[in-house]
């Protein structure tokens, strides 16, 4: 795990939350939040810092962990990676629900139909998305190749989305991702 990272005025802080008892417990390598990094590397231009954490597949634990990254941390966006199927222990969603106040179900409604063209059991996914405060979180589920697949779909009006709940502007390198916004919310 890697220190939170130096904090600057101008940077966005990004939450990247694995939610995995077995990368929690250091039984394999978690490949999630390092590629979800890489994928924000390589899609924002804005300057931003990243929030990494990875705890199990708990309730009281994601919930901590999600309201430590707002509160505390006072990340624009929190993207999770894992405990999103229907297993006993994936509890991901309902984490997400409890310390959000409002739902976006578009998020997982995308990203469950642009999915299913890669793999049918894309259905068992039940992410989710929802607003915290400032604050926009989004699930994926725990496949590292979902990552790009889901990220790809959604990204477009993700920057939008952190300007309508008064967060940082966000700005995306154009040859990977081209951010929509309306013309009267565009700067320069
Ligand atoms: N979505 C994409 N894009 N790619 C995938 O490989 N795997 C599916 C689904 N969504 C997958 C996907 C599978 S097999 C499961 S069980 C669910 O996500 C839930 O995964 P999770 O519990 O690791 O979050």
């Amino acid at each position: 795990m890697e220190p939170t990272d130096q904090v600057t005025d101008q940077q966005a802080a990004i939450g990247i939350l694995t939610v995995s008892d077995r990368a929690f417990r250091g039984e394999y390598e978690d490949r999630g939040w390092p590629a979800i990094r890489q994928y924000l590397d390589a899609v924002l231009d804005s300057d931003w810092r990243a929030v990494p954490r990875v705890v199990p597949d708990e309730p009281s634990e994601v919930q901590l962990a999600l309201e430590q990254m707002v509160d505390r941390d006072l990340c624009c966006l929190v993207i999770t990676t894992g405990g999103t199927g229907p297993a006993v222990r994936d509890v991901t969603p309902e984490a997400t629900e409890h310390v959000c106040q409002k739902m976006m179900p578009g998020f997982g409604e995308l990203m469950r139909q642009v999915s299913l063209q890669k793999v049918p059991t894309a259905i068992l996914s039940r992410q989710t998305a929802g607003i915290r405060d400032r604050c926009l979180v989004v699930n994926l589920p725990g496949q590292p190749r979902a990552i790009q697949e889901c990220l790809d779909a959604v990204f477009p009006a993700i920057p939008y989305c952190i300007d309508l709940i008064g967060g940082p502007y966000l700005t995306t390198d154009e040859r990977r991702i081209v951010a929509f916004r309306p013309k009267k919310a565009r700067k320069g």
